[in-house]
C-alpha cells in the first residue's frame, strides 16, 4: 500500500470502530456547550458600582429583570446627571421562555396644563432656556413607575431588596471619579439656581476625585418608596413635596398629574437585516423606526464588500441617515396623538426607493442651525443565565435635567419638554426640529432619540446595546450594529472604530477621528465638526462565549461576564 493513501476497507474499520466514541464526544460537547450556556450572564452600564449590583443580584439567582430594577434605581444614585428617578426612558425585554420582546415606554409626559406655545413669547418667539432650565421644563416623570411594573410583572426578587443597595450607597455615600467631581463643578452655575441642587452638589472650593458623595435626601426617599411602594412617588408623601414645589415656584406640574401617569407596554419595532432580526422602541421614539429604515437602506448593499469607514462606505451611511432624519422631523411624534406611517417608514420597499434616490445622487439642499453636544442620558444591557435580556436607556435629557431639585427630595428633575417641538422647524438643543407630530399637548409624550436595541439570531438575543447622545443615539446605536453583524468585529474593536452623525438639518457631519486625506475629501462635499459620538454599552452572545463591553469614550462605566 502507497504511503498516506488509506483504503476505503481501512476508512469504513476506524468509522465503524471510532464512530460510537465521536458521537459520545460530540453529544458531551453539545451538552457541556448548552451547560456554558445556561450559565453565562453579563452586565455592562454606566458606572462601576451600578454594574457590580447588577451582577450581584444575577449571581444569586435574580432574572435580568431583577438586575435591571437594581440597576436603574443605583445609576440614579452613582450617576445622577442621568440615571433618575425623576426622568423616564425605555426598556426592551426579551423573555428567553415565552420568545417574546416586549417594550415598555415609561417617559416622562406633558403636565395637563401644558400648551401648544407655552415656550413662545407673545410674538411667537420661542423663549432661550425655558424648556430646558425652567420650572416649566419637567414633564411627569415615568422611571419609578416603570421599575415597579417590570418588577412586578417579569421579576422574581422583592423590589425592596432590590432598592436596597441604591438608598445604602445614597446614605453612606460612594467615591467621585475625576470625571464625575470635574462634570459637577462644570454645573455649578446651574445647581445655584434651586436651594437644594446647590446644597447637595456644589462646594465651595468645587469637588475633587476621591471625594466621599452623600444624599441623605435622596436616601430617604428611595427608602419611603421601598417601603410604600411605587404609590409613593405617584401620591404619596414624595408626590405631595414634589407637586407642591412646583405650585409654590410657578410650575404647572400639579399631583393630578402625579396621580395619572401611566406607562404603555409597547410591540417594539422589529425588522430583519440580513440574517438577523432586530428590535428596537417604537413611537414616542424614532430610535427603532429610524434604525430599521436605515438598516432596510443599506440592506441593498452588500457593506462587508466595502473597506469598513472608507469614503464610499462613510457616503453611503450618511445618505441614508439623511433621508431617516428627514422622515424623522416630518411624521414622528406620540402615537396617541399623530398617526405615525410606521408600516410605510420601516418598508423594504420604501427603502428600496430612497436606495435608488441615493443612487442618483438626490440630496436636498439644508441650511446650517446650532447643535450642541448631548450630554447624558444612560443606557444599560444586561443579559442573565435564562437568556432573558435587557435593554434599557433612561435619562433626564440633558445632563442633571433642570438642575431644579423639589426640596426635601433630592430628586434632580427632567427638563424633557425641549424634547418637544417648541414651534415648527425651530431646533431643540440636539438641532432636532420638529412638526405637528412633536407638537406640545396636554399629556403628550416628546420625541424621543433613544434606542435601546436587541438584534437576534436564531431567534435568540445575539447583541443587546445602546447609547447616549440626543440625536446621535440612533446614528451610534446603527454602527455598533453594522461593526458586529457586517465586519464581524468583537465589541471592543467596534467601539475603537471612529463614529459618524448626521442628521438630515444641520448640513453638518459630525465625526470622531479619521484620516488626513479622508477628512480632506469629505471637507469638499460637507461642513464637517469632530465630537465624541456615543457611548454603547453592549452584550454579544456569540455560541457559548459572552461579551460585554463599556465605551471607553467615557471613564467609570464597567462590563462584566461571566461564563462557567
Ligand atoms: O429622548 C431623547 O432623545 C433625549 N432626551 C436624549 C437625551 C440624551 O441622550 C442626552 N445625551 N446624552
Amino acid at each position: 500500500m502507497e504511503k498516506g493513501i488509506l483504503k476505503i476497507s481501512q476508512i469504513s474499520k476506524i468509522y465503524t470502530l471510532k464512530f460510537p466514541l465521536i458521537v459520545f464526544i460530540l453529544i458531551l460537547l453539545s451538552f457541556f456547550s448548552l451547560f456554558i450556556k445556561a450559565e453565562s450572564y453579563a452586565v455592562a452600564t454606566r458606572h462601576h458600582l451600578a454594574t457590580d449590583i447588577g451582577m450581584k443580584v444575577l449571581e444569586e439567582g435574580g432574572n435580568a429583570i431583577d438586575a435591571a430594577v437594581a440597576v436603574a434605581f443605583a445609576l440614579a444614585v452613582v450617576n445622577p446627571s442621568a440615571g433618575n428617578i425623576g426622568g423616564g426612558g425605555f426598556m426592551l425585554i426579551h423573555l428567553a421562555e415565552k420568545n417574546e420582546t416586549i417594550s415598555i415606554d415609561y417617559r416622562e409626559r406633558a403636565p395637563i396644563k401644558s400648551f401648544e406655545k407655552m415656550f413662545q413669547d407673545s410674538s411667537g418667539n420661542v423663549i432661550k432656556g425655558l424648556s430646558l432650565n425652567s420650572i416649566l421644563a419637567s414633564g411627569v416623570p415615568g422611571t419609578v413607575a416603570g421599575m415597579f411594573y417590570v418588577s412586578e410583572k417579569f421579576g422574581t426578587i422583592d423590589i425592596k431588596s432590590l432598592i436596597n443597595p441604591s438608598i445604602h450607597l445614597a446614605k453612606k455615600g460612594f467615591v467621585l471619579s475625576d470625571f464625575q467631581a470635574k462634570n459637577l463643578n462644570k454645573y455649578k452655575k446651574k445647581f445655584a439656581k434651586n436651594e437644594e441642587a446647590k446644597k447637595i452638589f456644589t462646594r465651595t472650593n468645587g469637588f475633587s476625585e476621591g471625594d466621599n458623595f452623600i444624599q441623605i435626601n435622596l436616601a430617604k426617599t428611595l427608602e419611603r418608596i421601598a417601603k410604600n411602594g411605587k404609590n409613593e412617588f405617584y401620591s404619596g408623601e414624595t408626590a405631595k413635596k414634589v407637586a407642591n414645589f412646583f405650585q409654590d415656584n410657578g410650575g404647572i406640574l400639579t399631583l393630578e398629574d402625579l396621580n395619572l401617569y401611566k406607562l404603555r407596554i409597547q410591540k417594539p419595532v422589529c425588522g430583519s437585516y440580513r440574517s438577523y432580526e432586530i428590535c428596537s422602541m417604537a413611537p414616542p421614539s424614532s430610535g427603532g423606526i429610524a434604525l430599521v429604515q436605515i438598516l432596510n437602506i443599506l440592506e441593498n448593499i452588500d457593506l462587508s464588500k466595502l473597506n469598513h469607514n472608507s469614503e464610499e462606505y462613510l457616503k453611503i451611511l450618511l445618505s441614508a441617515m439623511d433621508y431617516a432624519y428627514k422622515d424623522r422631523a416630518k411624521y414622528l411624534g406620540d402615537p396617541d396623538y399623530f398617526r405615525v406611517p410606521q408600516d410605510l417608514l420601516t418598508s423594504k420597499k420604501y427603502a428600496y426607493e430612497i436606495y435608488q434616490e441615493i443612487q442618483e445622487n438626490k440630496i436636498s439642499p439644508k441650511v446650517n442651525i446650532n447643535i450642541i453636544e448631548g450630554e447624558e442620558t444612560t443606557h444599560f444591557s444586561i443579559y442573565d443565565k435564562w437568556g432573558n435580556a435587557v435593554s434599557n436607556t433612561y435619562t433626564l435629557n440633558t445632563a442633571y435635567g433642570s438642575g431644579i431639585i423639589p426640596t426635601g427630595t433630592g430628586i434632580l428633575m427632567n427638563n424633557e419638554m425641549d424634547d418637544f417641538s417648541s414651534k415648527p422647524g425651530h431646533p431643540n438643543t440636539y438641532g432636532l426640529i420638529g412638526s405637528e407630530a412633536n407638537k406640545i399637548e396636554p399629556k403628550k409624550t416628546p420625541l424621543s432619540s433613544m434606542s435601546p436595541a436587541i438584534v437576534f439570531r436564531d431567534e435568540r438575543p445575539y447583541l443587546i446595546t445602546g447609547s447616549p447622545g440626543g440625536s446621535t443615539i440612533i446614528t451610534s446605536v446603527l454602527q455598533e450594529i453594522l461593526n458586529v453583524l457586517d465586519f464581524q468585529m468583537s465589541l471592543e474593536e467596534s467601539s475603537e472604530k471612529s463614529r459618524i452623525h448626521f442628521q438630515h438639518l444641520p448640513d453638518i457631519l459630525f465625526h470622531e477621528q479619521f484620516d488626513g486625506s479622508l477628512i480632506e475629501s469629505l471637507k469638499k462635499e460637507k461642513k464637517l465638526i469632530n465630537r465624541k459620538l456615543g457611548e454603547i454599552h453592549s452584550i454579544l452572545i456569540r455560541k457559548d462565549i459572552v461579551e460585554a463591553f463599556s465605551d471607553k469614550r467615557r471613564p467609570d462605566g464597567k462590563a462584566s461576564a461571566v461564563y462557567k
